[in-house]
């Protein structure tokens, strides 16, 4: 069993997570949960980094102490990891008696090696405190940084690191571990940026005090990077009595960090662990970044999104499934609800669900609710399956998570096109619940068993319901649960409900179901490329009767008082009068119209919708609206239809 160490950053405490922090900790929760099933030791660290002028500003801003900031923002990062079913084995604050103990220990072996490597000196430069680092002079315009934050000229007199000293042994290292940064195009910007030659790191501050004080000198604090990237050993117990777990997982195996801090991992951290003694971490693995309209979504450009709503909607497996389907890894993409809910009705209600609701019915009703009684060692699934899983497993072992998921499409597919061809409810009507019939629908009861045990990782929750259903052991995704053959045979099966409903994806955006937290000018989403599904919907999409399209009541109504609602960009809070009653609706239409232009219109609505809570308002209905590229136009009636008209 080897070991396998893994860590994300850890994330500032100036604010709740966002969409870059769960993707961060969602792929590396993929490759946790990878490892582990494949039989590795695995541990996985992740935690939170409270000190620096961001969180000290942010909390004096809130009238509040760094450390009350940094407690709320912390429960809120637990709450999140749980809901997400982030598996990580411990969780760091570098608030924390045993982190403090860690940065003492590696400074104290870097100044005894080399007394020279750590000095005082004087220091002018432009400060970014966004990205709590000084910037180039030459990158400085208008008093901003290239990435657009403000910086600030600081003068100080601090301790420095002979950083100059390691441009020599950080190439060296490169040279011989040339995947010592993944992807490659990172290591090739890394590569160039310490070819310039590395200047010596400022490594104390005075301007500041919510820091660890500097040993010997309690007027400056640790540089909040040098005291940030210390928590990869000092919650494995470096400097601490107990440093069984430090001798054990390091070096990591994994630093999975943000592009925009490869540098501060690939660069000063392998530099202050050279000048230490200590070995180098493995890899670091610098991911893309989630976009809104082409610009990244950070907490200092204002344009957070924060998919909480998608989460309690739908659980974390879609959002999960979502995060590392859309984005090619190492690449940026844009974030928008739309493809969320395409992909959700393309890939997981009709791909999987379908699939499976289609297969686990049909082996209800011929089998009598458990797996076919003959299974099948030879068939053109189970080649199928042969081919795939190599490549599976390959594609995860590249981080190439989009081609490992398509591995895994690639067998649903066929599992598709075999029921197709084989016509089991004909054969069903010719022959009954014969041998051959058993046999065809075991295969695909156990290649559908393979699909899932591929999935496992990304869909931890979803995959043992999934396994359930399809009469596998719920917790058989080992490496060996990917060959061909361990379905029982009369085992209980369950068909039932679909297990990724159908979201009608127009009205719930209309509705404003999905209005993020943003606490910004909202730009309109950038749905991105377009998104391709990955095969034609099965012969057997429902279309709806007329006695189901009768269960919707639409009704004509009328408007009688319309306001905005605060701190929204879309959603209008509206009193509509249905003939009989008024009742309150919300509905996704701020942006096209104004609430004097609403009062006394006739729309028509659904009102017999589910009430439901839009930035805590209860809205009991919906308004119909035809919508042109996100813009709504409202359906409208002649004025002389009474409020309360059926319409149909
Ligand atoms: O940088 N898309 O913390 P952080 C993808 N405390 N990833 C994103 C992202 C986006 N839009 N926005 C942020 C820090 N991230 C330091 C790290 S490690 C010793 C100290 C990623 O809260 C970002 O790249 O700003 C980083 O890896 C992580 O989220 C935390 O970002
Ligand atoms: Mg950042």
């Amino acid at each position: 069993m080897s070991k396998f160490y893994i860590t994300t950053a850890i994330h500032y405490v100036n604010d709740d997570p966002h969409i870059g922090h769960m993707y961060e900790n969602v792929v590396a929760d993929v490759i946790a949960r990878h490892r582990r099933r494949m039989g590795d030791d695995v541990w996985f660290l992740t935690g939170a980094d409270e000190h620096g002028q961001k969180i000290e500003r942010a909390a004096a801003k809130e009238g509040i102490l760094p450390i009350e900031l940094a407690d709320r923002v912390v429960a809120k990062h637990h709450e999140m990891w749980r809901k997400l079913d982030i598996s990580h084995d411990d969780f760091i604050r570098t608030t924390e008696q045993r982190h403090r103990l860690g940065v003492y220990e590696l400074i104290r072996l870097i100044q005894e090696r080399m007394p020279d490597n750590i000095y005082l000196g004087e220091h002018a430069g432009w400060y970014c405190q966004s990205e709590e680092t000084f910037i180039p002079d030459n990158q400085v315009r208008d008093g901003k940084d290239e990435s657009g934050h403000p910086v600030e000229m600081t003068a100080e007199r601090n301790f420095f690191f002979k950083l100059s000293r390691f441009t020599e042994p950080l190439l060296e290292h490169y040279r011989k571990n040339p995947n010592f940064v993944y992807p490659p195009t990172r290591m090739n910007e890394i590569v160039s940026f310490v070819e310039q030659g590395l200047k010596d790191l400022s490594i104390s501050r005075t301007a500041i005090t919510w820091g660890i004080p500097f040993p010997g000198y309690p007027d400056h604090v640790i540089y909040v990077w040098m005291d940030a990237l210390t928590n990869y050993i000092s919650a494995l117990g470096f400097g601490s009595a107990e440093h069984a777990r430090f001798d054990h997982d390091w070096p990591a195996d994994i630093h999975l960090v943000g592009k925009d801090i490869t540098r501060f991992h690939a660069v000063y951290w392998p530099a202050f662990l050279l000048a230490a003694g200590l070995p180098l971490p493995k890899q670091v693995v610098g991911h893309g970044w989630w976009l809104r309209d082409n610009q990244k979504i950070s907490k200092s450009l204002g344009n957070v999104v924060r998919p909480y709503n998608i989460i309690d909607e739908f659980g974390a497996d879609p959002l999960r499934y979502f995060l590392l389907r859309e984005m090619v890894f190492g690449q940026d993409q844009n974030y928008s609800d739309e493809a969320f809910l395409a992909r959700y009705n393309a890939d997981l209600a009709n791909d999987l669900g379908n699939t499976l609701s289609r297969s686990t019915k049909m082996t209800d009703t011929y089998f009598g609710g458990k797996t076919p009684p003959v299974s099948c060692p030879a068939n053109e699934l189970l080649r199928m399956s042969e081919q795939v899983v190599p490549e599976y497993l390959k594609a995860m072992d590249e981080l190439a998570f989009g081609r490992a998921l398509d591995a895994a499409w690639k067998l649903l597919v066929s599992v598709n096109s075999y029921i197709v061809n084989r016509e089991p409810w004909k054969k069903f009507k010719e022959t009954g619940a014969d041998e051959s019939l058993s046999r065809i629908l075991w295969n695909t009861l156990e290649a559908q068993r393979i699909v899932w045990v591929m999935m496992a990782p990304f869909m931890p929750a979803t995959t043992r319901e999934a396994l359930t259903r399809l009469g596998a052991d719920p917790n058989f995704i080992s490496r060996d649960a990917l060959q061909w053959g361990s379905l029982p045979t009369g085992a209980p099966i369950r068909a039932t409900d679909a297990i990724f409903p159908r979201i009608d994806a127009a009205a719930y955006i209309q509705g404003g179901a999905m209005e993020e937290k943003t606490e910004t000018p909202e730009a309109p989403a950038n749905a991105g490329p377009p998104i391709e599904t990955t095969q034609a919907a099965p012969p057997d999409i429902a279309k709806v009767t007329i006695d189901q399209f009768f269960e919707i009541d639409l009704r004509v109504a009328e408007v009688r008082a319309a306001e905005r609602v605060p701190k929204s960009k879309k959603l209008m809070k509206m009193t509509v009068f249905t003939g009989d009653e008024e009742r309150t609706i919300v509905a996704g239409i701020a942006t096209k119209y104004t609430p004097e232009e609403l009062v006394g219109r006739k729309i028509v609505i659904v009102a017999n919708l589910q009430p439901a809570k839009l930035m805590g308002i209860e809205s009991n209905g919906m308004i119909l609206a035809a919508s042109l590229d996100g813009e709504p136009s409202l359906l409208s009636v002649d004025a002389g239809v009474p409020a309360g008209t059926k319409v149909k």
